[in-house]
């Protein structure tokens, strides 16, 4: 079985650590016996600054033939980030309908949380983020231009059809774990889209009576993220909250460099797209010393993807191993290995 991937390295520690899941996931294609046929596109910052332009104007239909995306990150310092993200990842998002933006998180063995006394295993959730709409929208501008009186407007869109789906794969995926819900809302200061979340939210949640469903406000879900993340499991919510729970998530199981996400058109209409929840980290680019771990997980997620679950769960099994043993560790990790080297392990533990 061949599957064809394209792979998008980006920017900055994005080129690094797509380098180190794409030898991974060659390591597990060889020995789970089936291949992967990789074709690389320079999209990037870089690429803006020679043609004005992240991706070519056909780029959606370039990549409309893939089995999957593997995405390293966009963004850096020389072009402004609406710019760069508003190019090619939100574009990318919602022509191919990735409208669920899955990202799990688990605390790792041989790694330690912020929140201390927690061991690996201990925590485990997922974050399920609306992906195609929400407050990511580009209605609204500036009005009154240089006057006193100047002003903005920015606008956030929910559907129905939006917000129905993502909320009803929160629940079908709750049903495949702990059948718990935890739906994440701003419904005391938002008036108009949070109690409209609220609403569907309330009706789904009736369609399964079997799930334990709760409404939470983002600002007290984070306080509680913080202080009792055992009481979550499935943690759903709209594109902004989720794109900022999924950081939190991240940071108190391991750090950003740990945490995978995939943008997954359910319907299998169009390509899906995995990366890590971080971005392209200018601080510590060229430096070779990011952790590539988040990056192979995104890897792990595509294999599951693409039904080489077998394959995706060794991957999973590899990363803890060489996390345990501790000789391979980056500085995130309290270690002073670089990239490749915990890449490399991770590779050789598969093989
Ligand atoms: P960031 O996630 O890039 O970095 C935040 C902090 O976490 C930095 O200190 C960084 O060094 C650290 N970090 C992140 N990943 C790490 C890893 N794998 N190993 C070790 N340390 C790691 O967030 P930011 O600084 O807000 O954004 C930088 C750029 O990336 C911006 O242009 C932003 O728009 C972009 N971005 C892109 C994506 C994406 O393409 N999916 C996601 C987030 C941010
Ligand atoms: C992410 C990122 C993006 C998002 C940015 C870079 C537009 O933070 O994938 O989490 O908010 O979706
Ligand atoms: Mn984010």
């Amino acid at each position: 079985m061949t599957h064809r991937i394209a792979s998008i390295p980006g920017d900055g520690i994005g080129v690094d650590v797509t380098i180190e899941a794409r030898r991974v996931l060659d390591a597990a294609a060889e020995k789970y016996g089936f291949s992967l046929e990789w074709t690389e596109f320079d999209w990037s910052c870089e690429r803006y600054a020679k043609t004005g332009a992240m991706m070519p104007e056909d780029g959606v239909e370039q990549l409309s033939g893939f089995d999957g995306i593997l995405l390293g990150a966009v963004g850096f310092p020389g072009v402004a980030d609406h710019v760069s993200l508003w190019g090619l990842l939100i574009p990318l998002r919602r022509a191919f309908q990735q409208y669920v933006n899955l990202r799990p998180v688990r605390l790792l063995p041989g790694t330690t949380s912020v929140l201390a006394g927690r061991k690996a295993d201990e925590l485990e959730m997922v974050i399920v983020r609306e992906n195609s709409e929400g407050e990511y929208s580009a209605i609204g501008g500036r009005h009154n231009a240089g006057r006193p009186d100047e002003f903005v407007l920015q606008e956030s869109v929910f559907t129905r059809v939006g917000v129905e789906r993502i909320i009803r794969y929160a629940f079908d995926l709750a049903r495949t774990r702990t059948k718990h819900v935890t739906s994440a809302t701003k419904s005391n200061g938002l008036i108009h889209s949070m109690p409209y979340w609220d609403e569907i939210f309330a009706e789904v949640a009736a369609r399964y009576p079997d799930v334990r469903a709760e409404q939470c406000h983002v600002d007290a879900l984070a306080a509680r993220m913080v202080q009792a993340p055992d009481r979550l499991d499935v943690v759903v919510a709209s594109n902004l909250f989720g794109d900022i729970l999924s950081d939190l998530a991240a940071a108190i199981t391991g750090g950003l460099g740990m945490a995978p996400s995939g943008n997954i058109n359910p319907s299998g209409e169009f390509p899906s797209m995995f990366e890590a929840v971080h971005g392209s980290a200018p601080d510590i680019a060229g430096q070779g010393i990011a952790n590539p771990v988040a990056q192979i997980l995104a890897g792990a997620m595509l294999l599951d993807h693409l039904g080489e679950t077998v394959a995706a769960q060794a991957i999973r099994a590899s990363v803890d191993e060489v996390l345990t043993a501790g000789e391979t560790l980056t500085p995130d990790l309290g270690g002073t290995s670089t990239t490749t080297a915990l890449g490399t392990a991770v590779a050789a533990s598969l093989r």
